[in-house]
């Protein structure tokens, strides 16, 4: 019996060693352990054995089948994880190369700009308002005061849509929406996208503005001034010198051209600034009591003011950047500097 025992055990070696499929190794433990198995044989031929035999070779039995057991399930283990790795990659691979890095992109340098004007302004009680990028001709001209042949309409090449509608040239209109829409006071800022045909250095025909309205009883000239040095000078340093030139916009009057002094040179005069030491910055004015009209705002109770701002032009002066397409030409060498 010994013999025979010792004869199993090298006949299961050498079977296992040449087990590659999960099936030989399924067929390998019906041939040693199951039922009409090696093992069971052994068992059965033990019966006719005396009490001593019983006792010794019962143990020697056990042990070989421990010993099967073992090995059947450390081969298991090992061809199942193998298939499993094949089918996942279908091909091995080497895990000491090193990863590949994820590079996380930064805010564009106009939506930083855009949200830093936003937190001033939120800081002086002001909200955020939106309005349509595709406006008709009644919102983005003739509710601001500027009628059908009036040359103003001029100043702002416009992309015609279809029939009435136009893609909005400024974002006042969001002034017309909301006056609309609330009674004063209010306090807004309208940041957006606005379109002109218009293309060189400094000129994209899609670029980003933002719009400013305030209307309560008795807002005058001096809040413009105010609010208008205090923005300007937490844009570009409290040193910052602020002045107003008297201009024209038909929805305000009156209306100023707001310059700073030229942050490049301070003033000495330099080619951004054509040497007169001052940029121009943002328009903007009263509120002309006829834009109050189309909204059915009382002008003898409410007056306010209104300003805008490009905020290309806001960004190019505060990096010194000479030309508005880089902003838009997605360069990540340009990007990455912001
Ligand atoms: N909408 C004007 C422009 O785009 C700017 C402006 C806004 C001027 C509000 C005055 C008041 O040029």
């Amino acid at each position: 019996m010994l013999k025979i025992i010792e004869k199993h055990r090298q006949d299961f070696d050498s079977r296992i060693r040449s087990t590659s499929t999960p099936e030989h190794l399924k067929q390998l433990r019906i041939d040693f352990l199951g039922k009409k198995g090696c093992v069971q044989a052994l068992m059965k031929d033990l019966r006719q054995a005396t009490p001593e035999e019983k006792r010794q070779l019962g143990k020697l039995i056990n042990d070989f089948k421990q010993y099967v057991e073992n090995l059947l399930s450390e081969k298991e283990e090992g061809l199942g994880k193998s298939s499993k790795d094949q089918s996942s990659k279908g091909e091995s691979f080497d895990t000491t190369l090193p990863g590949k890095k994820e590079t996380t992109g930064t805010l564009h340098p106009i939506t930083q700009v855009m949200e830093e004007i936003k937190t001033i302004f939120l800081g002086l009680g002001f909200q955020v308002e939106e309005g349509p990028e595709i406006e008709t001709d009644y919102y983005n001209f003739e509710a601001l005061n500027i009628p059908k042949d009036h040359p103003a309409r001029d100043m702002q090449d416009t992309f015609y849509v279809d029939g009435d509608a136009v893609l909005r040239t400024h974002t006042s209109p969001v002034q017309i929406h909301v006056m609309e829409n609330r009674e004063p006071p209010l306090r807004i800022i309208a940041p957006g996208k606005v379109y002109r045909c218009d293309s060189d250095v400094s000129h994209t025909p899609m670029f980003h503005q933002i719009e400013g309205l305030m209307v309560d009883e008795n807002v005058s000239f001096s809040h413009l001034k105010g609010i208008m040095s205090i923005f300007l000078q937490e844009v570009f340093g409290k040193e910052t010198k602020v002045r107003f030139r008297p201009s024209f916009f038909p929805f305000t009057c009156p209306s100023a051209e707001v310059d700073i002094q030229c942050v490049i040179c301070r003033g000495k005069g330099c080619r951004v600034c054509s040497q007169t030491g001052w940029v121009e910055i943002l328009g903007a004015g009263m509120v002309d009591p006829a834009v109050f009209k189309c909204v059915d705002y009382d002008s003898e109770k409410w007056t306010g003011f209104a300003f805008g701002l490009g905020i290309e032009r806001i960004s190019m002066l505060k990096y010194g950047i000479n030309d508005i397409r880089l902003f838009f030409e997605n360069d990540l060498r340009f990007l990455k500097q912001f």
